[in-house]
């Protein structure tokens, strides 16, 4: 019995066969079961010769079917990972990675910038209240001045907002005149423009507030002329010329000075040689007195500049629209390595 048991086992090829020949010669009805059961008819004498020896082969079949368990899946497990092996040395696929969207990274370089002059970074809501876009920046209902920017209005109180400027009278309002202000806020701003190479009627916006005692017109000049010389190189020049927004005055125009030199020399890039890229002046005071603060103490400038025209003036650019139709083709060349 031991015998034929041994040699089944050792035939045995996967573990369901272990498993059966397991049953049949050790399970409740095998034979080995059966003589331990009869052992009651067996005389004194025979009963334990025949119980040790039941019990020897009992054990020897039970070892042998262990070790033969323990090889088998020893055997399994390699031929699992034999399948599962990696080619190492096969090319990999590549992975396509997408980068910031050229608007996001001319922002971040003008937040980077400012910061480093020691502006803060503040945001406001793209639905804006009437009051914040016009009331509190000096542009009361009927103000002809409201007609310079078509606005998309929700209700009669609620509008997209036209600027970023209301962020001013919203930032300076809530520190109601007790400190200085130093920010800058980017951000989304809407206008009911026909869209065409240089209209959008979603564009973005940088605006800038610096309120403090005895802040001056050529703090001014001389943060846009930091700020035009670090994003356009050293040799730029700025001009301010004289304008008009209802919340700052004098109010100015800032113009940057456009040569493109390439092998051939220099030349200049547009009829004038300059290009206007911002808005500014120094902060109304009935601007500062609607939001706490005493224009006899307190003083400041503030401008708004846009960072699509930057985009453009600085990649040469030629159509606003590229940075909304988000093709892949345009986008990529933007993306640094
Ligand atoms: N808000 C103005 C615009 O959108 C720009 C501006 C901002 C002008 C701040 C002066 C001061 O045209």
């Amino acid at each position: 019995l031991q015998q034929e048991a041994l040699s089944k086992v050792e035939e045995a090829v996967t573990l369901a066969d272990l498993q059966e020949i397991r049953v049949a010669y050790m399970g409740k009805k095998g034979p080995i079961t059966e003589v331990l059961r009869g052992m009651g008819k067996l005389s004194k004498e025979e009963r334990p010769v025949i119980g040790e020896l039941a019990n020897k082969v009992r054990e020897a079949i039970a070892d042998e079917l262990d070790q033969k368990k323990a090889k088998l899946e020893d055997a399994e497990l390699e031929k699992k990972l034999a399948e599962e092996t990696i080619d190492v040395t096969l090319p990999g696929r590549p992975v396509q990675v997408g980068g910031p969207h050229l608007l996001t990274s001319i922002v971040e370089e003008i937040e980077d910038l400012f910061i480093g002059m020691g502006f803060e970074i503040r945001e406001g809501p793209e639905v804006e209240t009437d009051y914040y876009n016009f009331e509190a920046l000096n542009l009361p209902k009927g103000h002809p001045a409201r007609d310079m920017q078509d606005s998309f209005y929700i209700t009669e109180d609620l509008l997209l907002r036209t600027h970023t400027s209301p962020v001013q009278a919203r930032t300076m309002g809530e520190y109601n005149g007790s400190q200085p202000v130093k920010m800058i806020c980017p951000g989304k701003v809407y206008r009911r423009d026909t869209d065409d190479a240089t209209h959008s009627h979603q564009f973005t916006q940088v605006e800038g507030l610096y309120v403090d005692k005895d802040v001056r017109m050529s703090d001014l000049k001389g943060v846009l002329n930091r700020f035009a010389k670090q994003m356009f190189g050293e040799e730029r020049e700025i001009r301010l010329r004289p304008s008009f927004f209802p919340f700052t005055e004098p109010s100015v125009e800032m113009d940057i000075s456009c040569k493109v030199c390439n092998g051939n020399g220099c030349s200049v890039c547009k009829g004038t040689g300059w290009i206007e890229i911002l808005g500014g002046g120094m902060v109304h005071p009935r601007v500062l007195e609607m939001a706490g603060y005493d224009p006899k103490v307190y003083n400041g400038f503030a401008f708004g500049m846009g960072p699509e025209r930057i985009a453009m003036l600085k990649y040469g650019v030629d159509d606003i629209r590229h940075f909304y139709t988000n093709d892949i083709r345009f986008l990529k060349q933007y993306h640094k390595a």
